[in-house]
């Protein structure tokens, strides 16, 4: 059962887990669904429309399958210290949906969404479904040196091909949020 719910009722239970451990976010295109950890996102209003916004690198799968179908659902857990949902945002968060089916992976349970392609989770019940209705490239030039240490330019660094990478910011507008029951 999907108990419907205000989004900025159960936003502290989104952010309790924001930026570590992390929430899932799920996406799918041609058939395939996947999820990614996720440790960037606001909440708010723009256009007088509550939005859910996300910062993903270019590198990311997650990225092309936005680039395919711009809708995204949002899942969070209840308690982000039991030990399946602590494995499948590790499993979710280091590994990429081109190598590996993620849901297989992590035994995790898809729930069909309402509104958007991307399933909820069953163990990450706190969920907002989400159609993207802008994005923009977050350029380098216009970010402070304070966070230049997130877009390292060392080719030598283990990390950098991953993280120099720069975002995409998607807004999402928010179609329903819920908790699974
Ligand atoms: C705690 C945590 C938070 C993360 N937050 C983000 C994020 O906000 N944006 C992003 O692009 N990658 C983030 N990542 C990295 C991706 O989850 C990771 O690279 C993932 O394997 C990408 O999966 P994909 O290739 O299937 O899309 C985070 C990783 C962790 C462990």
């Amino acid at each position: 059962m999907k108990r419907a719910d205000n989004v900025f009722e159960h936003a502290p239970r989104i952010f309790a887990s924001l930026p570590d451990p992390g929430i899932l976010l799920s996406t799918q295109a041609d058939g395939k669904p996947n999820i990614m950890n996720i440790g960037w996102a606001s909440l708010g209003f723009e256009w007088q429309t509550p939005i859910f916004i996300i910062y993903v690198r270019h590198c990311r799968y997650t990225h092309e399958i936005l680039e395919k179908n711009p809708e995204f659902t949002i899942c969070a857990p209840l308690d982000s210290k039991d030990s399946k949902v602590k494995r499948a945002l590790k499993i979710c968060g280091s590994k990429s949906g081109r190598d590996i089916d993620k849901f297989e992976e992590t035994g995790l349970t898809k729930v069909s969404a309402d509104l958007v392609k991307p399933p909820a989770i069953k163990e990450f019940p706190v969920t907002v479904e989400c159609k993207v209705v802008c994005k923009i490239e977050q350029p380098k030039s216009e970010i402070d040196p304070e966070f230049h240490k997130y877009y390292p330019l060392d080719i030598n660094s283990p990390t950098a091909p991953l993280t120099n990478s720069p975002h995409t910011i998607y807004w999402g507008k928010i179609l329903k949020s819920y908790v699974i029951e």
